[in-house]
């Protein structure tokens, strides 16, 4: 049983998650979840999630929510976590998330979660489209926040954009704190050297998000096929001139692929692009670096779907696990707040 033996934990205690909004992208892999797959080798104590409930902020197919849910976490297994040494699990399989969100949405003020960019970013894209926004998204800070202080985390690996929601996460904890008594650990996030931010290789000033229905040409899946993966980095937007230089605020297409290239080869964008000539030499590199770090991903990911019993498995004892974890430390959050006996 997965259940009954001892993490044999001895770094510091790490959690982060991934939202089933959309289909997960190279973003996702290197700003995120390859960092994980490190943290786990390193026996670190580490929780990672299937945020499903944050995937409710914005309008959802059911359906969809539950075969994404299970495709993220069959690839977090792909990409390497090891259930044995880490707790891989689904948020809503927890209650303790919810339970402890509400707490945080009464330590939160409105107007800091009105100041989140993302926030800020999603309403003006709703309301280009006269869309309305659920409340959900706005609190959607608070949930992160519970996710996060509900573990006793210590570090959060993220990509930049995850940034402000981490601060916004120790504010809470350090006010929580000061009002109720010491209750919460002040979590700090880390990032990665290099592709904190991954951008969208037909759009380079945005991120590369895997947010919306349609398949995008400038978003590479983690499960997209090699071919495809290929078409997509050769057909990357790139800047004017014609000189390999990285420079992101100028150049932001070939800084953009320069980055990726070293993420993949744990090369620096910038001595890389002393090595280049062309764009094109460029390009076929980049698209090959890509294919291969995403490839045993996508082979352990066909063997792992195949095998529905086992991601349950892993699932289910994950969520027991994550709950006896937790449970404690909201008790006592509700204890410090004047509920609970
Ligand atoms: P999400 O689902 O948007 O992304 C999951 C992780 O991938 C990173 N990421 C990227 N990194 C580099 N370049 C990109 N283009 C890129 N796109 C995404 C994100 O920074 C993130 O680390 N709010 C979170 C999910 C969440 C969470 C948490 C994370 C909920 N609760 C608690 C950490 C701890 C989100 O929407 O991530």
């Amino acid at each position: 049983m997965l259940g009954s033996r001892a993490l044999g934990a001895a770094g510091p205690r790490v959690f982060s998650g991934v939202q089933p909004t959309g289909h997960l992208t190279l973003g996702n892999y290197l700003g995120a979840m390859r960092r994980w797959v490190e943290v786990d080798q390193r026996r670190g104590d580490a929780l990672f999630c299937v945020v499903d409930l944050h995937a409710l902020t914005v309008e959802h197919d059911p359906g969809r929510v539950r075969r994404l849910t299970r495709q993220a976490a069959t690839l977090l297994l792909a990409a390497g976590l090891e259930p044995e040494r880490c707790t891989v699990f689904v948020q809503s399989h927890v209650d303790e998330h919810a339970r402890l969100s509400y707490l945080m949405e009464c330590t939160a003020s409105d107007g800091e979660m009105r100041r989140m960019v993302q926030y800020k970013e999603k309403v003006a894209q709703r309301a280009a489209r006269g869309e309305s926004v659920r409340l959900s998204l706005l609190t959607y800070p608070a949930l992160m926040a519970a996710d996060i202080l509900a573990y006793g985390t210590q570090e959060v690996p993220v990509g930049a954009d995850q940034a402000q929601h981490v601060e916004l996460t120790r504010d809470l904890a350090v006010r929580f704190n000061q009002r109720y008594g010491e209750t919460f650990v002040v979590p700090r996030a880390t990032h990665p050297k290099v592709a904190e931010r991954v951008m969208d290789l037909q759009e380079p000033t945005s991120k590369m998000g895997k947010s919306g229905q349609e398949r995008k040409t400038g978003v590479v899946y983690v499960l997209d096929e090699a071919e495809v993966v290929r078409k997509k980095v050769m057909r990357a937007v790139t800047d004017g001139g014609s000189d390999v230089a990285y420079e992101p605020e100028e150049r932001p297409g070939v800084a953009n692929l320069l980055n990726v290239l070293a993420a993949c080869t744990e090369g620096d964008p910038r001595e890389l692009a002393g090595a280049y000539g062309s764009y094109g030499s460029l390009k076929k590199d980049t698209a090959d670096a890509v294919v291969e770090v995403l490839r045993p991903v996508r082979e352990r990911h066909a063997a792992l779907a195949a095998d529905a019993g086992y991601v349950d498995s892993v699932l289910r004892d994950g969520a027991e696990r994550a709950r006896a974890m937790a449970r404690p430390r909201v008790d006592a959050a509700y204890r410090a707040v004047g509920l609970l006996a």
